[in-house]
C-alpha cells in the first residue's frame, strides 16, 4: 500500500478473445463417454465446448486475444510494457509469454507466465495493478488462456464434460482515477488434492547409486463435490471482502462476472449474495470451463455486445486448483 504512487490508478481499456473454431456438443460427447445432454446440461449448464486442433498453439490463441484488446485500447504492440500470461497449459514449461510477445511484435514488453489455475485472471489483474500503482509500467496486457483439452482424461465422464479451450485478454493502463476499487486473494494448499494435474516421476537410475525422476503429467483429477462445496462457500465470502474494501454494497454491482465453471455454482453464488440473474454474466453453455480464459472471454463478449458499458461496476471472482480463489471489483473503461 505504501508504495502506491499518488494519482496513479488503473483502468481496463480494452478486451479481446479467441477460441478454436471446432466444437464438441453434449450429444457428440455422449458417443465418447457414458453421458447425456440432459445430465450435462442440468448439472453444469454446459451445452458445447471449443476444442483446439493439434496444430493450434497456446501462444497463437493468446496472441489473437491480445491483439483484439490492444486494438480496442487504441494502442500498438510496441506501446506494451508488460505481458502477463495466466495459464496452466503452456506450450513450453519454461513459459509461453515470450512466444506471445514475439507473435505480437511487442518488442519493448517484458513477458512472463503466471500460474494460478482458474484464478489466474483475477490474480493476474491484481498483479498487473501493482506494477502500475507503483509507477513502474503504464501499459500492460493480461491474457488468460488455456487448452485444457490436452490434459483431460477423455475416458473420465466426471471431468471431460466440463472443460473447453479458449483465450481472453485485457489491456490495463495507468489512469488518473483508480478503477480497481477493491480486491482479495486467497490460497489453501491443504486442499490441493481436490483438483490436480500432477507430474508423475518414474524412477530412473543415472548411475548405480544416483536416481532421478523422469515422467509425465497425468490428466486432471477432481473431487467434484468438494470443489463445488468450496466454491459455493468461499466465493461469496471473498466477494463480500472485496466489496467491503471498495466501500461498496451488493446494490452497487452492475455485473457479477464469475469464473465460468458451472452454472450451478454461478446460481448458488448469486443467490447467496442476492444478485438477480439478469446481472450474472454466463457464457459457459457455449464454451464450458476454459480455466484462466473464462473471465476475460465472457467480459469480451459482453463488452462487444454493448451490454457492459463504460463506468459499469463489475465484481469478478476466480476460483480453482491450488486451491486458489479471489475477487476484484472494478469499473469498466477509463
Ligand atoms: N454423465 C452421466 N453421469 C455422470 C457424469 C456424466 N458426465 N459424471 C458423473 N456421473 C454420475 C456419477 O458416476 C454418479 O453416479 P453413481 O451415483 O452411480 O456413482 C452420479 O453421476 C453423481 O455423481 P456426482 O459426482 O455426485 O455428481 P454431482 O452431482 O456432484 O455433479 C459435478 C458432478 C457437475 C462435477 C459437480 O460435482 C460440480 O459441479 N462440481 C464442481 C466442479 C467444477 O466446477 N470444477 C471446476 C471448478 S475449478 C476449475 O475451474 C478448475
Amino acid at each position: 500500500m505504501a508504495l502506491k504512487q499518488p494519482g496513479v490508478g488503473i483502468a481496463i481499456t480494452g478486451c479481446g478473445s479467441a477460441a478454436p473454431t471446432a466444437f464438441l456438443d453434449n450429444q457428440q460427447l455422449s458417443q465418447i463417454v457414458d453421458t447425456s445432454d440432459e445430465w450435462i446440461a442440468t448439472r453444469t449448464g454446459i451445452r458445447q465446448r471449443r476444442l483446439a486442433p493439434p496444430t493450434q498453439s497456446l501462444a497463437t490463441l493468446a496472441a489473437q486475444a491480445a491483439q483484439g484488446a490492444i486494438a480496442m485500447a487504441g494502442l500498438s504492440p510496441t506501446d506494451i510494457d508488460l505481458i502477463l500470461l495466466a495459464t496452466s497449459t503452456p506450450d513450453d514449461l519454461f513459459g509461453t509469454a515470450c512466444r506471445v510477445q514475439a507473435e505480437l511484435g511487442a518488442a519493448r514488453a517484458v513477458a512472463f507466465d503466471l500460474t494460478a489455475a482458474c484464478s489466474g485472471f483475477v490474480f493476474g489483474l491484481v498483479t498487473a495493478a501493482q506494477f502500475i500503482h507503483t509507477g513502474v509500467y503504464q501499459n500492460i496486457v493480461l491474457i488468460g488462456a488455456d487448452i485444457l483439452s490436452r490434459w483431460v482424461d477423455w475416458s473420465d465422464r466426471r471431468t471431460c464434460v466440463l472443460f473447453g479451450d479458449g483465450a481472453g485478454a485485457v489491456v490495463i493502463q495507468a489512469n488518473g482515477r483508480d478503477r480497481l476499487l477493491g480486491f482479495e486473494l486467497r490460497s489453501d494448499g491443504t486442499q490441493n488434492h481436490y483438483l490436480n494435474l500432477n507430474y508423475q516421476p518414474d524412477p530412473k537410475h543415472l548411475t548405480d547409486d544416483l536416481e532421478i525422476g523422469q515422467g509425465t503429467f497425468q490428466p486432471i483429477t477432481m473431487n467434484g463435490q468438494e470443489v463445488y462445496r468450496f466454491a459455493a462457500r468461499r466465493v461469496p465470502e471473498v466477494i463480500e471482502k472485496a466489496l467491503f474494501r471498495a466501500n461498496l454494497s451488493i446494490e452497487d454491482v452492475d455485473w457479477l462476472l464469475l469464473h465460468q465453471a458451472n452454472q450451478r455454482i454461478l446460481d448458488a453464488v448469486a443467490d447467496r449474495l442476492n444478485i438477480p440473474p439478469e446481472k450474472v454474466i454466463s457464457n459457459l453453455a457455449k464454451y464450458g470451463n476454459t480455466s484462466a480464459a473464462s473471465i476475460p472471454l465472457a467480459l469480451d463478449e459482453e463488452v462487444r455486445q454493448g451490454k457492459v458499458q463504460v463506468g459499469d461496476t463489475i465484481v469478478t471472482s476466480g476460483f480453482g486448483a491450488g486451491l486458489t480463489w479471489g475477487a476484484a471489483v472494478f469499473q469498466w473503461g477509463r
